[in-house]
This record gives C-alpha cells, structure tokens and sequence, in this order.
C-alpha cells in the first residue's frame, strides 16, 4: 500500500507541475496590477500624500516617516496609525464585512481591489479578475480548468486535496473520499474528506469540548520548563509568572499534535530566548489528535473562540492589552489563529502568523473560515509546502515564499511534503531568535513571479517573521527569499 500511495503521489505532483509553466504576466492578480511598482501603493488610494503610506516607497526603512516609525511604537497596531481614524484604513476593522473594502480607499471603486467586496457573492472571486473567468483564481490562467489547482476547481471536489487522492486506494477498495494525509510529525493516515459520505469509517470521532478540553499553559523565563496552566475565567488562576504588562504570544499547533509537540517547543524556547515575556501555549490535542483529519478541521472554530475568548478574558482580568498580543499557528493551527483575530471582541489582535496553513478543506473562496488579511491589524503569512499541505496562493497582508514556497533544500524527496511543511516554524523560530531576523526578502510584483521563479524586486524589502513583527512597517504584498537546507537557515 505504501508504494501504491507514493506512487500516486509522484503523479500528483506531476500533474501539478505544469501550472508553473503555463501561466504568464497577463495572469497577475488584480490586487498588485500588471504593469510596474507604480501600481503598488494603490490599495491606500492615490489622491492624496497622507493616503499614500509612506513605508511602501522603495527607498528602504530609513525613509519611512511616521506612522510608521520603528521607535517601540510599533507594537501599536502602527500601519493604521495611532491618532486619526483618517488614517485607519480599516481594511477589516471590528465592525463588519462591510468595512472589509476599507484598506483600498474609499474614494472610488476602481482603487478597491474588490478581493472582498461588500455582498456574499463577489467575495469569492474579485481578486481573480472580473469578468466570467473570475471564479476561476487567476494566478493559475482564465483558459482552461488543466491551470485550475485541482484544490480549487469549480465542481464539488474542489476542497479534496488532489496530491492525497488514491488511485492505489481505490483499487484496493477505498471509496475515491479516503485519502492519505501525513500529520505534523510525518505519519500517514488515511482520512476520509467528504464529511457528508463517511462510506466504511472505522469509529465515532471521540468527544471534543474546545471550552472544556483546551489547555492553556503560561511559560515565561522564571518558568521555562514548567508550564503553568491557566483556567479561562478564573483570574485566581493566573499565577505568580503571569505579567500582564508584558508582549504575550500564542502558539497553536496542528493536527495531531499537542502542547509539547516540536512546533510548540521550538517556538516557545525561541520566544524565550528573545525576551522575558508570555508565551501561552494552546494545547487542543483532545480535538487534533483524531486519525479523521476532517473531524480535526472541523473543531478549529470552536477551538479559535475558546482562545479568543480567553484573550478576552486576560484582557478583562489580567491586564493584558491587544496591542501586545500576536497569535501564531501551524498548519490547521495557522487558520486557528485567523479565526481567534476574527472572534475577539475587545480589541484587535497586533499580529497574527500562519505558518504554511493548511490547504485541505479550507478554500480561497472562504476567507470567514480560514486565515485572511483582516484577523489582526497585521497578518503574516509564510508558506513552504504550497500546493500539497500548505495553502499555495496568498491569503494574509503579507505572504512569504521562501525558496518559492512549495517545496524546501535539505527536505530531500519529501513526497508527503512534511519535511517542507515543517520548516515554516524552524524557520520562524530561527527569526524570532535575534533582534534582526535574518529573512530578507524581496517583495516581489505578484503570485505570478512567486509561481515562475522570477520575482521582480517591486517595492521595499522585508523581513520574514522576526520579533517583533512587520507591524508598523507598512509591509504587505508577496515576498521572496532564500534560505540555507539545514540550520541557521536565515542568509541574512
Ligand atoms: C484591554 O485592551 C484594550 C485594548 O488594547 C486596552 O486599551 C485596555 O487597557 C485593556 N484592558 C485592560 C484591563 O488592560
């Protein structure tokens, strides 16, 4: 069976490769235009110098005026401005979705890239055009459904993650709905991803309460190796290493995983080593440890509300301001932390970090139920296993392709891709360790050049991940960078 499953996953790939050759510059999706750097700074309008953020010159950060200074304010949720709601694009402010536009000015229709517009409908397909084609996302060509990314086709199938589909597994008496999907620590498993065709699956998904079974537990430096575990809404449960004044960020993690596997300790040793802050590590294996991937999917919502409203609750409690939160997550857990920006209610998160958020079952066309630009007033996004366990096209304010994102130096093969999903959180810890992250990378014009391999340096370069985050700096758009095969893998 092993060998029928790699097999079958060597001609998925296959069968995907085309698409980096078949697309061109016409293809450019509409939010970073065709034709030069020019067209950039579009989304804060182009009638007035206070609406053109100053940070998206090409000049490099010593030329960034204020807002967007980098003198401690950044932590405040800068690229908005800290004193005039004029300066506040909004683009997904508290609100409502009728505010998502926001970011791309207000003043005329054709400066809204539209990639969320106002009704139900031109939710899903502005950014790929506008004409008939537009369902079909444009990054991958309007002319045929061979360059539709079979994640993304227009027929029902389109959630099912084409690499895992098992022509071996229907040979051997699998329904084409049973496929096999690695988890975070590389095991294979055999899911079933149509919830509404369980067909022969073996046993219930156990019960999973996310208000009930979701651990948070504190590390700070005065207790690095022990954990101290908080109860939502029991203030008498903070502790002694609880510090509201202080940064705090979150870490969730995948499926299959829990609150000590390598994605959690990594990162939360990195935070550690940066700063003496709180690093609360959110263990919600009770619903990802599940040998059904769906089901695993299908908890995130109520495992992103349990923390949000945990955020609330520290808020309220003790002490702690949104200003000084970011929310990080791997794979499913990259959405999570989206749908924790999306759920709290008294304030707005700073940053939220997806690292390579997972691609079966969340699609572009659903930004309420996955990771989106507007869940923090900055979303990064860094993708490594694009295409296979990773979301491929951009999906936060500003996405990050190191070594073009879809697969990674040092991971070998890699057929199942766990090697290249992986490395979205070495490399983030790597980032968080120093004061510089060492991740330059270049923003390039559009996905286009992502996908082809020939990103045109268009706009200012940024860092990827690093502590603290872009917030405040203006950086948005697509980037790309490289890095070494092994550790450190930063180049500088
Ligand atoms: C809650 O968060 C808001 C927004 O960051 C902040 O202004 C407020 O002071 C916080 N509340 C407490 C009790 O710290």
């Amino acid at each position: 069976m092993k060998v029928f499953a790699i097999f079958s996953i060597c001609l998925a790939i296959a069968a995907a490769l085309p698409l980096n050759e078949e697309v061109g510059p016409e293809h450019i999706p509409e939010p970073y235009g065709e034709d030069g750097s020019e067209l950039i700074p579009e989304p804060y309008g182009e009638d007035g110098a206070e609406l053109v953020p100053e940070p998206y010159g090409e000049d490099g950060p010593e030329h960034i005026p204020e807002p967007y200074g980098e003198d401690g304010s950044e932590l405040i949720p800068e690229p908005y401005g800290e004193d005039g709601s004029e300066l506040i694009p909004e683009p997904y402010g508290e609100d409502g979705p009728e505010h998502i536009p926001e970011p791309y000015g207000e003043d005329g229709s054709e400066l809204i890239p539209e990639p969320y517009g106002e009704d139900g409908s031109e939710l899903i397909p502005e950014p790929y055009g506008e004409d008939g084609s537009e369902l079909i996302p444009e990054p991958y060509g309007e002319d045929g459904s061979e360059l539709i990314p079979e994640p993304y086709g227009e027929d029902g199938s389109e959630l099912i993650p084409e690499p895992y589909k098992k022509a071996a597994l229907e040979e051997q008496g699998y329904e084409s709905n049973w496929q096999l999907v690695p988890d975070g620590d590389g095991r294979l498993h055999l899911v079933n991803t149509d919830p509404f065709n369980l067909g022969s699956q073996d046993e219930p998904a156990p019960l999973f309460n996310a208000d009930t079974d979701v651990i948070f537990t504190l590390f700070t430096r005065n207790n690095r190796n022990s954990g101290h575990r908080i109860t939502p809404g029991n203030a008498g449960t903070l502790g002694p290493h609880w510090n509201g004044g202080r940064q705090t960020r979150f870490v969730i993690h995948g499926w299959n995983n829990n609150g000590g596997s390598e994605v959690n300790v990594l990162i939360r040793n990195a935070y550690l080593d940066r700063a003496d802050i709180n690093v609360i590590i959110v263990d919600w294996g009770v619903g990802a440890q599940n040998p059904n991937y769906v089901t695993s999917r299908n908890h995130i919502n109520a495992v992103g509300l349990t923390v949000a409203r945990f955020i609330d609750f520290l808020n309220q409690s003790g002490g702690l301001a949104f200003n000084n939160v970011y929310v990080t997550g791997h794979s499913l857990g990259g959405h999570t932390a989206g749908i924790v920006g999306k759920r709290v209610t008294r304030g707005r998160l700073n940053t939220v970090v997806a690292l390579d958020p997972a691609l079966p079952l969340f699609s572009i066309n659903d930004p309420a139920n996955r990771v989106a630009p507007g869940d923090a007033n900055y979303v990064e996004v860094i993708h490594t296993n694009g295409g296979l366990l990773g979301f491929d096209l951009p999906i936060g304010l500003a996405d990050f392709y190191p070594n073009g994102g879809r697969s990674q130096p040092g991971c070998g093969v890699d057929l199942a891709g766990t090697c290249a999903h992986g490395r979205a959180f070495q490399f983030f810890a790597e980032s968080v360790r120093t004061a510089q992250s060492g991740f330059n990378s270049i923003r390039c014009g559009n996905y286009d050049q992502i996908l082809n391999n020939n990103c045109v340096s268009s706009g200012a370069n940024a860092r990827m991940g690093g502590e603290p985050s872009n917030i405040g700096r203006g950086v948005n758009g697509v980037f790309f960078l490289t890095t070494n095969a092994n550790s450190p893998f930063a180049r500088g």
